[in-house]
């Protein structure tokens, strides 16, 4: 399985952090952001990756990775967004790169403390479709927000003013081949951009998508609370740690 790592946007919520940096380039206690999702899939065996990025600062992540030796990446390729058109746009970005294949697709500024190893392997053996993974959060309102009932997934809506649970979609998905043709037929937001959302919801609508959940903390960092919080977290557990339950089961 090809991994995708989705590193541009502006990061305007983060300002003045971004204004002369990537919000990818950031620090997350001791290691850049974009550090972390590479883990993530490295750890779940995935070892050609594909970064879409954006904005001025892009070249800084050639700097920074090089060829993804340090990382025992086997490829590391590069895309470029331009402008701001939201999750789903800049994943349109990999269609050449991912071949048809099944994708893991790890948004950039997604951190998490233990490993997705069995959805990986539980995605592989699934005949088609796509599997997203949910965490249980004090805060669904921020997020992508699943309804679960009798163990079916019953809808995804992102950003809901009154959430029908606390069960938030984390940004760590995977797809087969036939995203690119979803993605083709979505519209764009209210706040102007191709949502991922409504991506999954296509999946959920032709009866196709599974879910897991997380164990073990998950966090974005794409605001200043969210930020301190994944440092902190990181700080005191280490992330992507392979030990963990997702690995025995
Ligand atoms: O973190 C999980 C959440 O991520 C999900 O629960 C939501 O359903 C999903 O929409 C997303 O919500 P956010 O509004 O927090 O996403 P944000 O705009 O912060 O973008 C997250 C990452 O996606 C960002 O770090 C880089 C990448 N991205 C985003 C945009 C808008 C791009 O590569 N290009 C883009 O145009």
């Amino acid at each position: 399985m090809k991994g995708i790592i989705l590193a541009g946007g502006l990061g305007t919520r983060l300002h003045p952090l971004t204004k002369i940096t990537n919000k990818h380039l950031l620090p997350i206690y001791d290691k850049p952001m974009v550090y972390y999702p590479i883990q993530t899939l490295v750890n779940a065996g995935i070892t050609d990756i594909m970064i879409v990025t954006g904005g001025n600062y892009a070249g800084d992540f050639l700097r920074l990775l090089g060829n993804g030796k340090e990382f025992g990446l086997t490829h590391i390729h590069y895309a470029y967004q331009e402008g701001e058109g939201g999750i789903a746009d800049a994943l349109s970005l990999a269609e050449w790169f991912a071949e048809g294949e099944k994708i893991c697709v790890v948004l950039g500024d997604n951190i998490i403390e233990n490993n997705i190893v069995k959805a990986v392997r539980d995605f592989e053996k699934q005949d088609k479709g796509a599997k997203i993974l949910l965490k249980e959060v004090p805060d669904p309102e921020r997020f992508g927000v699943a309804e679960i009932s009798d163990g079916k997934l019953i809808s995804i809506v992102e950003k809901p003013r009154v959430p029908k649970s606390n069960l938030a979609v984390i940004g760590i998905y995977l797809y087969d081949g036939r995203v690119f043709d979803f993605i083709k037929t979505i519209k764009p937001s209210d706040r102007g951009e191709l949502e991922i959302t409504d991506v999954n919801n296509a999946y959920l609508e032709n009866g196709t998508m599974t879910w897991g959940m997380l164990h073990g903390w998950w966090t974005d960092a794409g605001t200043f609370e969210s930020l301190l919080r994944a440092s902190i977290l990181v700080s005191q557990t280490g992330a992507n740690n392979i030990n963990s339950v997702e690995r025995r089961a």
